[in-house]
C-alpha cells in the first residue's frame, strides 16, 4: 500500500516537475488516551501510524511555488513572498501556513514544487493535517538546509494550524507525527515535551479503529470553545493551565462557574490522571485496567467535556456490551471520526463483522474498520 502511494507521488512529480526532488513520509497518529489535555499542558498517549502523507518536494527557479494535491487532482500556485490564509483554503492553508510561519521566524522560503497524496481518511481524527504540515516543514528544512530541529518544526506546524486554519490545537498531533517510533506509543508531557516510550504489542489483544464516517459541523468552533472554557477556569484559579489544577482547587471556585464549565474542567483534571494511570497499567502488564480507563475516558468525553456524538456513543456502547472488547472510546478532537478499541485477538473478525452490520442498521451508513501498525515519525524516503 505504502509503496503504491510512494510510486504515485514520485511519478506525478516526475511528470510535472522533473527528476530533482526528495520524498518524505509523514504519518498520522492514534491516541490511546488523553483528549484535549495537550493544550492544558497535560498528558497524552499517542503513536504514529502507517497511514499518512507521502510527498515529493524540489526546488524551482520560477519565483513561484507550485503545489499539486494528487488526491484532489488540484494544482495551486503562490508566491512565497506573499503568503496569507485563503478563505476556504482547505489543504492549501496547511502549506501556506507553514511557509508563512517560517517567514515570521525570519526564514525567507525560496520557490519550490510540492506534490502529495495520502491514505488517511479525512475527518477520521487521525491527524492528516499534522501529517501534511510536518511533511512541508520537514521537506523545506531538508531541501534548503534551514537548520531547524524537530522541535522547532512541530511548533511551526502547530502555528500554521492556529493562524492559517483557525484551530487552536495543542501539540499532540504534530509531536506524534514527527517523533513517533515503530511499535511504540509515547506518553508525552505536553508542558516539558518529556516523553516515555511504551512498547505497544499486546499478547492477546489487538487495536481496532472504527470510523463513524461522520464529521459533524462546527468542529473547529466547538474545539476552540473547549479551549476557551479551560483557559477561563485556569485564569479564575490563577494558574497558567488546568494541568496545575486539582479536584480540590476546582471546588474552591465552583460557585464562580456554571455546572457545564465545572464539569469540563473536572474532565481535564481527571483525564490527565487517567493518562498517567494508563501508563502505569501498561507498565504493570495490566491490560484489563488499561481498557477500563478507556471506557471511563469516553464517559468523560461524552457527559462532561461534551465532545462526542451519537454515532461515537453507539459504537462505544456496543463495545461495552461485548465481553471481548476490554476498552473503547472516541479518539481525537471529537464530534465524529473514530473510536479506538482493544479487542481480544480471536474475536476481532466476529466483532468487526457484527459492529459493521449493526452500525449500518442503526444509522443507514457504513462505518470503516482500520487496523493500524505503529510506525516511525516523519522521515525521508530513500529515492
Ligand atoms: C485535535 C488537536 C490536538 C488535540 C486533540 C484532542 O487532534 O489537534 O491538539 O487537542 O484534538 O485531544
Amino acid at each position: 500500500m505504502k509503496q503504491e502511494l510512494i510510486d504515485r507521488v514520485k511519478n506525478l512529480y516526475q511528470e510535472k516537475f522533473g527528476n530533482d526532488f526528495i520524498l518524505i513520509d509523514s504519518p498520522g497518529r492514534i491516541n490511546l488516551i488523553g483528549e484535549h489535555t495537550d493544550y492544558n499542558e497535560g498528558f497524552v498517549f499517542p503513536a504514529a501510524i502507517d497511514k499518512g502523507i507521502v510527498s515529493a518536494i524540489g526546488k524551482n527557479n520560477s519565483g513561484k511555488c507550485h503545489l499539486f494535491s494528487a488526491d484532489f487532482g488540484i494544482p495551486f500556485e503562490f508566491s512565497p513572498k506573499e503568503v496569507k490564509p485563503l478563505p476556504n483554503g482547505e489543504w492549501r492553508n496547511y502549506v501556506l501556513g507553514v511557509v508563512g510561519e517560517l517567514e515570521k521566524k525570519g526564514i525567507q522560503v525560496p520557490a519550490f514544487n510540492f506534490v502529495f497524496a495520502g491514505d488517511i481518511p479525512q475527518g477520521a481524527g487521525l491527524s492528516s493535517s499534522a501529517a501534511l504540515e510536518n511533511s512541508v516543514v520537514f521537506g523545506l528544512n531538508e531541501l534548503f538546509n534551514l537548520g531547524l530541529s524537530k522541535r522547532d518544526m512541530i511548533f511551526i506546524s502547530q502555528k500554521a494550524e492556529h493562524n492559517y486554519v483557525g484551530v487552536r490545537c495543542g501539540i499532540m498531533d504534530q509531536y506524534a507525527s514527527m517523533f513517533g517510533e515503530e511499535d511504540k506509543a509515547v506518553l508525552l508531557d505536553c508542558r516539558t515535551l518529556e516523553s516515555k516510550l511504551f512498547p505497544l504489542e499486546f499478547e492477546n489483544h489487538q487495536l481496532v479503529l472504527i470510523n463513524t464516517n461522520v464529521s459533524h459541523k462546527l468542529v473547529e468552533a466547538e474545539y476552540n470553545d473547549r479551549r476557551d472554557v479551560c483557559e477561563k477556569v485556569a485564569s479564575l484559579l490563577k494558574v497558567g493551565f488546568l494541568r496545575d489544577a486539582s479536584e480540590a482547587s476546582l471546588m474552591t471556585i465552583k460557585n464562580l462557574l456554571t455546572e457545564e464549565e465545572y464539569q469540563k474542567a473536572l474532565y481535564i483534571i481527571q483525564e490527565n490522571e487517567r493518562v498517567l494511570m494508563a501508563g502505569k497499567a501498561l507498565n504493570d502488564g495490566n491490560i484489563e485496567e488499561f481498557g477500563k480507563l478507556l471506557f471511563k475516558a469516553h464517559l468523560g468525553a461524552q457527559h462532561q467535556f461534551k465532545i462526542s456524538c451519537v454515532e461515537l456513543d453507539y459504537l462505544v456502547e456496543e463495545a461495552r456490551q461485548n465481553p471481548n472488547i476490554i476498552g473503547s472510546r472516541m479518539m481525537g478532537g471529537g464530534f465524529g471520526g473514530c473510536t479506538i478499541n482493544i479487542v481480544k485477538k480471536e474475536s476481532v473478525k466476529q466483532f468487526t463483522e457484527d459492529i459493521a452490520k449493526a452500525y449500518k442498521n442503526k444509522f443507514d451508513r457504513n462505518c470503516s474498520i482500520y487496523f493500524v501498525k505503529i510506525s516511525q515519525g516523519t522521515h525521508l524516503i530513500k529515492n
